[in-house]
């Protein structure tokens, strides 16, 4: 049948509770508050340009990521920008997306992740979940062949200036090092799990209990 050209959304994704949002903002807040008080952080805050080496100051890291999204938080699966992004057709008419659109899952967060540009959730994803993740998004450069879901994310904050979309790029960063044999520094234990520095300003916080989050796989009109 002839049906008209459906309208896609800005993006799918998977689009957490109130509830599970409260949860993980809360611990990403913890993190971050822990981090700016710690002195392995403030030895490495010039890449922050902040600086900070006394003991005493406490960095303050929630207003460095200022900009904060707004309501529930979201894994993106695809960006399809209302279909003019490429592979959007394709994607939104698999099977496995239409079948899901609208159902509720639960997804575990492993880990936490800040950058000079970003701080956000690393999400695993399940297999079933993996039938939602689009093919070609695990990827800084076309060479690159990371597994998939590599990029898996929860944007929870970008500093001044920074678009959100970069939270999936620096997570991206991360799993390369980690391909690459680089499993970072062990600064050691914090509230949550083992914190590992990348240099750079790349610190990740492996959770030792992973976070599980309800949310309902749909898309976002915008
Ligand atoms: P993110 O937080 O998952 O990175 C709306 O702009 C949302 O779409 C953002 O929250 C960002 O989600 C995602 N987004 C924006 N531009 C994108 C792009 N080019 N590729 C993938 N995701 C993008």
């Amino acid at each position: 049948p002839s049906l008209e050209k459906e309208f896609l959304p800005m993006y799918f994704g998977w689009f957490l509770s109130k509830r599970s949002s409260e949860n993980l903002r809360k611990a990403g807040q913890l993190f971050l508050d822990e981090l700016g008080s710690l002195k392995a952080f403030k030895k490495e805050s010039k890449y922050f340009a902040f600086a900070i080496e006394d003991p005493k100051i406490k960095i303050d890291l929630t207003s460095y990521f200022v900009k904060r999204p707004p309501g529930v938080l979201h894994c993106t699966t695809k960006y399809t920008e209302f279909g003019k992004a490429p592979g959007a057709e394709e994607y939104a008419q698999q099977e496995a997306v239409k079948a899901s659109y609208g159902k509720g899952f639960t997804l575990s967060i492993s880990a936490l992740f800040i950058t000079t540009k970003t701080v956000g959730a690393r999400v695993e994803l399940s297999e079933p979940q993996l039938l939602l993740w689009p093919g070609d998004v695990d990827k800084l450069l076309s060479t690159d062949n990371l597994p998939k879901g590599s990029r898996a994310h929860i944007t929870l904050g970008c500093a001044n200036g920074v678009e959100a979309v970069q939270t999936g790029l620096d997570l991206l960063e991360f799993v390369k090092l980690e391909k690459a044999g680089n499993k970072g520094d062990e600064v050691g234990e914090i509230g949550g799990g083992k914190l590992q520095y990348f240099d750079n300003g790349m610190w990740m916080l492996v959770l030792s209990k992973k976070i599980d989050v309800r949310a309902i796989f749909s898309g976002y009109y915008g």
